[in-house]
């Protein structure tokens, strides 16, 4: 696309990005492509390419040096499968992107944009990752602006002025002016000065062409009870599990003038995996699953192949296993069929509410919130009714023979 002068962005719409030349509406299909997992079961090949409109290569992280970014996510260097995704790409008239940040990745996203000095050195640094991998486009994942994530990372109550700074100087670079800008956030407005959400955060449609929310990661191990890893609605839930959801982050990003056909649902291919005894496990003692289960946080279940172990973060903090089980891993694993069903005998749920299923292993007692066809297209639909531009999903290799993939696309390409 090609960005219009801050001029023409006064008296139109922002529309450009969400349109063809036809002026008929097409929606987005992304993906974020993790690098590491290329020589792990899911390469380059593997992407299904005419299901998608853009794919996003995950990730180009930060360093010390804002001159400098670093392509090694999970001791993986995979700049070579930049290369390759870019060119595959191409070759199948999809848009290629980079994701720069990441949980693992934003240490010193706030430092990069922190002064004059450093963003232009920033916009130097990703106009050039763009030119010298021919991207189309950028999608900052910074985890979060104003907000610690992983737990080292630096911080400012300055970070949300400054990363508007930054995306208006980039805007203002030949380069990015020519570029898709997205930003992958959090449920919630990016986080004002004094800490809580912006109540207008319009500005940022200027520069951005899409917001993906991240409507995942809502319930974990972290949380008091079992609960939807990706819930498409909390407002039906008790007051005590309304922890976020799609409708209450659409809402939350509309009030705060943000338009929703500039939003992109973030979905996920993974669930995550709770110790549930199976004295909590089935509702007042039927064969029907709880909802919101107690679970034991002491232990910490294993999820699949791609899960990681537990071990220490990049702040040097100790970490317990992750627990999270791709699509494929439940039909590794022998709880869906081949098909993506829940396999015979096997107790699962759908819950009506949060409109995603929930399944358990009797004999480890481990229960799993995670996403299936049924709750991809009820997320496909909701992308319709509330207007939304489209969606992207975490990530490319999660899914099993394109089931998640082409519920969604079953909606949104309708
Ligand atoms: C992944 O695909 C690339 C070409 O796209 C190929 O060069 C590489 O050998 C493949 N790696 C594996 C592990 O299959
Ligand atoms: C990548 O990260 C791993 C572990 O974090 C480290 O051992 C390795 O030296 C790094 N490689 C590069 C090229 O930075
Ligand atoms: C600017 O970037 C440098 C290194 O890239 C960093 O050391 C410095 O703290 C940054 N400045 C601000 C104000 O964040
Ligand atoms: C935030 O920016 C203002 C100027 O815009 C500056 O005076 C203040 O020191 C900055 N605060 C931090 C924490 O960097
Ligand atoms: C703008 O993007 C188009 C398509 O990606 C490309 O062909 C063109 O060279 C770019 N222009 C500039 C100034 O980068
Ligand atoms: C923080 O700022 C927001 C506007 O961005 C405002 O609505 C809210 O009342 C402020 N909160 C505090 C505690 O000052
Ligand atoms: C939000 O901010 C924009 C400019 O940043 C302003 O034009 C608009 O009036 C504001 N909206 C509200 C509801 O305050
Ligand atoms: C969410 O739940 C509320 C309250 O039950 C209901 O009014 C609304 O229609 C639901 N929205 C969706 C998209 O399910
Ligand atoms: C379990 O019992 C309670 C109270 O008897 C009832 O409100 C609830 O709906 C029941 N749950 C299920 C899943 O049957
Ligand atoms: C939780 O698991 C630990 C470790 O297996 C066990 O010692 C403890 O008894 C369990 N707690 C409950 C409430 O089941
Ligand atoms: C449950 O776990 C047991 C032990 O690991 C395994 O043999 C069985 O296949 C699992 N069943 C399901 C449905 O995942
Ligand atoms: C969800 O709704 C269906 C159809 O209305 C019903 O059969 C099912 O029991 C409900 N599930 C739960 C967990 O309440």
């Amino acid at each position: 696309m090609i960005w219009p002068s801050l001029l023409a962005l006064t008296s139109l719409p922002f529309i450009y990005a969400a349109e063809q030349d036809d002026g008929c509406e097409e929606k987005v299909a992304s993906t974020w492509f993790a690098g590491w997992h290329a020589n792990d079961g899911f390469n380059v090949s593997d992407v299904p390419w005419s299901k998608y409109t853009e794919v996003t290569f995950a990730f180009a992280e930060t360093t010390p040096d804002v001159n400098t970014l670093s392509f090694n996510t999970s001791g993986i260097d995979s700049e070579d499968v930049l290369v390759q995704l870019v060119a595959a790409a191409h070759e199948n008239d999809v848009d290629a992107k980079v994701s720069v940040g990441g949980w693992t990745g934003s240490l010193y996203w706030s430092d990069n944009v922190g002064s004059a000095e450093n963003r232009t050195a920033w916009v130097k640094t990703l106009t050039n990752l763009v030119s010298k991998y021919d991207l189309d486009g950028l999608d900052f994942d910074w985890e979060y602006p104003g907000k610690q994530g992983i737990g080292c990372n630096a911080v400012s109550t300055n970070d949300t002025d400054n990363f508007l700074a930054f995306l208006k100087e980039l805007r203002e670079n030949p380069i990015g002016a020519n570029i898709t800008l997205s930003a992958a956030t959090s449920i919630a407005p990016f986080t004002g000065s004094n800490g809580t959400a912006l109540t207008n955060v319009s500005e940022f449609a200027e520069y951005l062409d899409f917001v993906a929310i991240m409507n995942y990661d809502i319930w974990g191990s972290w949380s008091a009870t079992v609960g939807p890893n990706a819930p498409l609605n909390d407002s039906c839930a008790d007051a005590a599990y309304q922890a976020g959801s799609a409708v209450s982050a659409v809402r939350a990003w509309t009030e705060a003038g943000f338009p929703s056909g500039q939003l992109l649902l973030g979905v996920p291919t993974y669930g995550h995996s709770f110790s549930v005894p199976q004295a909590n496990a089935f509702a007042n003692g039927s064969d029907t699953l709880a909802l919101y289960a107690g679970f034991n946080s002491s232990v910490h279940p294993a999820g699949d192949a791609w899960d990681d172990e537990a071990g220490f973060d990049v702040c040097g903090a100790a970490t317990t296993a992750g627990g999270l089980m791709d699509f494929w891993g439940l039909v590794e694993q022998g709880y869906l069929t081949e098909s993506g069903d829940a396999a015979d005998g096997v107790p699962y749920v759908f819950d009506n509410c949060s409109q995603t299923p929930f399944i358990y292993n009797t004999t480890t007692e481990v229960m799993i919130s995670y996403d299936n066809a049924e709750s991809f297209a009820a997320k496909g639909q909701f992308i319709i009714d509330m207007g939304l531009a489209g969606f992207a999903m975490w990530e490319a290799g999660g899914d099993y023979n394109t089931i998640l993939l082409d519920a969604i696309r079953e909606k949104v390409f309708a």
